[in-house]
């Protein structure tokens, strides 16, 4: 089966998560189109959705489902997005869209995070996929440099600008023994918004296509 024949799979395998009328987080990626698309079925049974990026945005309301700005949200029961790499404990890598931070931040708000992934995203360990950094763009070289220091390498992604106005540094190299630490340990270099591991706040559900059908984990 392709990868996106998977990534269709999971995406209409997650509908069920969908609770009737609450409002729905949806992620950035192909993955997440593809549940754009799954959710278009059913606009009629949701009050509406948060977009993690202005592209995810677009793409709902081109299917006439409503976005809300994340302010006027109290409640939140799920949240639906793609990832870059997964592990069984549910950690996992995002950002390879470079919409990591509103991702992140529209996760810490949702009740349930379900995450929907093709089999090829799934590693022992986190850090093969160069593990995106969104910077404040005057801190650019000085966060390039404190993460050399912690052994990565840091390569600033050319021809992007986040929805934040920010720049990534994608950092290749690294071997992720324990993602919660590592997390908050490059959070805390300054100038930096936030990083593309998802450990503190993992994901409550990992659907994994693949070519005998949809795991749960
Ligand atoms: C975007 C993301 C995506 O979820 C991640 O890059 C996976 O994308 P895709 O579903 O296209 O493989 O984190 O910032």
């Amino acid at each position: 089966m392709s990868p996106d024949k998977k990534k269709k799979a999971v995406a209409e395998a997650c509908l069920e998560y969908v609770s009737q009328g609450g409002i729905v987080g949806v992620g950035t990626g192909s993955t997440a189109n593809f549940f754009i698309d799954a959710l278009a079925r059913i606009k009629g049974r949701i009050e509406g959705t948060v977009a993690s990026s202005e592209a995810t945005a677009k793409r709902l309301e081109s299917h006439g489902i409503h976005v809300l700005d994340l302010n006027a949200v109290d409640a939140m029961p799920v949240y639906v997005d793609g990832a870059d790499e997964a592990t069984r404990q549910r950690y996992l890598i995002k950002g390879g869209g470079g919409a990591l931070t509103r991702e992140k931040i529209v996760a810490a708000v949702a009740d349930k995070f379900v995450c929907i992934i093709d089999d090829s995203k799934m590693v022992d360990r986190l850090g093969a996929y160069p593990l995106p950094v969104e910077v404040i763009p005057l801190a650019r070289s000085y966060v390039a440099r404190r993460i050399r220091s912690l052994g990565g390498n840091p390569e600033w992604r050319k021809d992007f600008v986040t929805d934040n106005g920010n720049i990534i540094l994608d950092v290749k190299h690294l071997d992720i023994i324990n993602p919660p630490e590592f997390e908050s340990e490059l959070n805390q270099i300054t100038g930096v918004v936030t990083n593309g591991l998802f450990s503190r706040r993992p994901a409550d559900v990992l659907l994994v296509g693949s070519d005998g059908g949809v795991d749960r984990l």
